[in-house]
């Protein structure tokens, strides 16, 4: 199965992307959290990507689209992936088309996870207390929001045109998003 999560900063992609894709039995990819490793470690990768992460802008095409290319044709996505994050960009739809369409794969889903924007900052405001992530302060966070309703929601749209798209509630307790989860995707 192959899975696509979008939905703002703080939407609870990534914590509702891991319980899925163990559910499924399928690598969770985060485009974010690899990131954030190479930053971590130091790394080329890292180095190229830093600079925009903490400014809330997305790292280039480039950059991003050789990294997913390179990651999901490790063994492990033979039964497929649960991309969180990416396609971001029209160019990154794109590739991933190429991608797929190259490997004789499809998309099976595309998954919008909604929140209240004043939920969304609350949420992040509160990991910022608790995590420190470099890009979750006032300015950051607020910038990473404009830029995904500028270059990522009008992507839905295209999901959405192609029939693949999902809208699912992600508002209320962590075990309720997922179990409305699990409806719609094991369904599909
Ligand atoms: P990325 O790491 O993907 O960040 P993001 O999209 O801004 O999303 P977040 O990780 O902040 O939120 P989330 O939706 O995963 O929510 P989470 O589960 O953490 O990207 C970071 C940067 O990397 C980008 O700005 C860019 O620079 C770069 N990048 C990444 N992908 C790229 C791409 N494709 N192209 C170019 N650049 C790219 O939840 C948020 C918080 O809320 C957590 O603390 C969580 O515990 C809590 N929470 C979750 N669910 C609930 C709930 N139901 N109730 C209460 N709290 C909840
Ligand atoms: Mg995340």
């Amino acid at each position: 199965m192959r899975v696509v999560f979008m939905g703002p900063p703080g939407a609870g992609k990534g914590t509702q992307a891991a319980l899925l894709a163990a559910r499924l039995g399928i690598p969770h990819i985060s485009t974010g959290d690899i990131f954030r490793a190479n930053v971590a470690q130091g790394t080329e990768l890292g180095k190229q990507a830093q600079q925009y992460m903490d400014a809330g802008e997305y790292v280039p095409d480039t950059v991003t689209n050789a990294m997913v290319r390179d990651r999901i044709t490790h063994e492990d996505c033979r039964p497929g992936f649960l991309l969180d994050g990416y396609p971001r960009t029209v160019e990154q739809v794109a590739e991933l088309d190429a991608m797929l369409r190259s490997a004789g794969q499809k998309l099976d889903v595309v998954v919008e996870l909604t929140v209240d924007i004043d939920e969304v900052v609350t949420r992040l405001v509160k990991r910022a207390q608790d995590q420190g992530r470099s890009d979750d302060t006032e300015d950051v966070m607020r910038h990473r929001l404009e830029v995904y309703a500028e270059q990522t929601a009008p992507l839905i749209e295209t999901y959405s045109e192609r029939g693949l798209l999902v809208r699912v509630d992600g508002m209320g307790a962590i075990e309720d998003v997922t179990e409305r989860l699990i409806a719609v995707v094991i369904v599909n």
